[in-house]
């Protein structure tokens, strides 16, 4: 089934530009055709945007969506004074270990679709909020069913009934091998309260010798080994990065680790916002995402993450808009797939109810998605 869509009066390709009057053929899962209207071949279908602007679809590479319960009461205090903590993650991890699968399968389905509808066709997401190996084991596997790339984070805190070293021993042996089938991606959240840089390490090499990528939550609460443990062990992605000494930025800007910026999370946790004019001038690769999870950052809004990282974080708009797309796939390493509107790549397609990009940032908080494509199916 092939699909021409017309009357595009924006598109953003993160590719060769398309000069005038564009148009678009999907195929399947794929994009076929990318031109000029009026050299456009048939399609069983024609969908007139009727001027509106095209993207492709958000690539959220950073969420955390295989959890129970709620936090709200944290975040009312937070927003009362109180400081944000590693340690309210244990209340997920009571809740999320209490619940059946069935339960925390339909909290992911409800937030995976609740993204989509805004516009995010592809999705990262992590286990961490089990932290035994049944736990865990089962977190993978539940979010292998609904999502396109799946994250360990078995290395996310500490459980109260362990010492440190027998948990990192567990996360490094038994727990690995458990998750390692069902996962791309290692994580560790390399934190004062959660592991330490040795500990850190640890972790990550044992993940990289079981042939798993690695990303990093680092620099998130104050400054850090994060950046620099994750450039020196060529992790894909770093992740927060509020905090950057001049050498985190160098180390970033000279090395293929994307810096991924949580912009929605600082403002949650009354964090500073992350520096991503000086990352974009020394050349690092900023990719911006949800980071969606019951404690830190409740929102799977990533035009939000594009508004804020506009307004006030000193990004241009195409920048914002490359980083939540392109960036994201880099962080994926996917970003000859998704990300990216040219021909052969996955067929993820975002409309706006707006005739530019520029939409996002001057008319924040408001919904503009006006139809999505996800691997070519119209899912809203
Ligand atoms: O990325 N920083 C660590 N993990 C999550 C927060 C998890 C939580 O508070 O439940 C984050 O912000």
């Amino acid at each position: 089934m092939s699909i021409l869509i017309t009357g595009i009066g924006e598109l953003t390709t993160n590719d060769e530009p398309v000069h005038a009057d564009a148009a678009l053929v999907l195929d399947g899962d794929r994009v076929a055709w990318l031109g000029s209207a009026a050299d456009a071949p048939a399609a069983d279908e024609r969908v007139d945007v009727d001027g509106r602007a095209v993207l492709p679809g958000w690539v959220d590479s950073h969420t955390h969506l295989v959890f129970a319960g709620d936090r709200t009461a944290e975040f009312a205090a937070r927003m009362a004074g109180k400081p944000y903590t590693a340690g309210g993650i244990a209340v997920t991890v009571n809740a999320t270990r209490a619940a059946s699968d069935d339960e925390l399968a339909a909290v992911l389905r409800k937030h995976v679709a609740e993204a989509v509808a805004q516009g995010t066709t592809y999705l990262e997401t992590k286990t961490g909020y089990g932290l035994t190996v049944a736990d865990e084991l089962r977190s993978a596997k539940l979010a292998a069913e609904q999502v396109d790339e799946v994250t360990f984070l078995g290395a996310h805190l500490v459980p109260a009934d362990m010492s440190t070293q027998d948990y990192v021993d567990l996360v490094t042996g038994e727990m690995l091998d458990a998750v390692a089938p069902h996962v791309r991606w290692a994580d560790v959240f390399c934190e004062t309260g959660a592991f330490d840089e040795d500990e850190s390490r640890a972790v990550l090499t044992a993940a990289a010798n079981r042939g798993l990528g690695l990303r990093v939550h680092g620099n998130q609460l104050g400054y850090g080994p994060g950046v620099r443990l994750a450039v020196s062990l060529g992790a894909a992605s770093v992740d927060h990065c509020t905090y950057l000494s001049g050498s985190d930025v160098d180390d970033l800007a000279y090395s293929d680790t994307v810096a991924t910026l949580l912009p929605a999370c600082d403002l949650s946790t009354r964090q500073p916002l992350p520096d991503a004019r000086t990352l974009l001038d020394t050349g690092a690769t900023v990719a911006l995402a949800s980071n969606c999870n019951p404690g830190s950052s409740y929102t799977s809004s990533m035009a939000y993450c594009v508004a804020t990282a506009v307004l006030q974080m000193r990004m241009s708009v195409e920048e914002a808009v490359r980083a939540a797309t392109w960036g994201g796939a880099r962080a994926l390493r996917r970003e000859d797939e998704v990300g990216v509107l040219r021909v052969g790549a996955r067929a993820d397609v975002h409309v706006l109810d707006a005739p530019s990009v520029t939409h996002l940032a001057y008319r924040p908080g408001v919904p503009l998605t006006h139809a999505v494509w996800r691997a070519g199916v119209r899912v809203r």
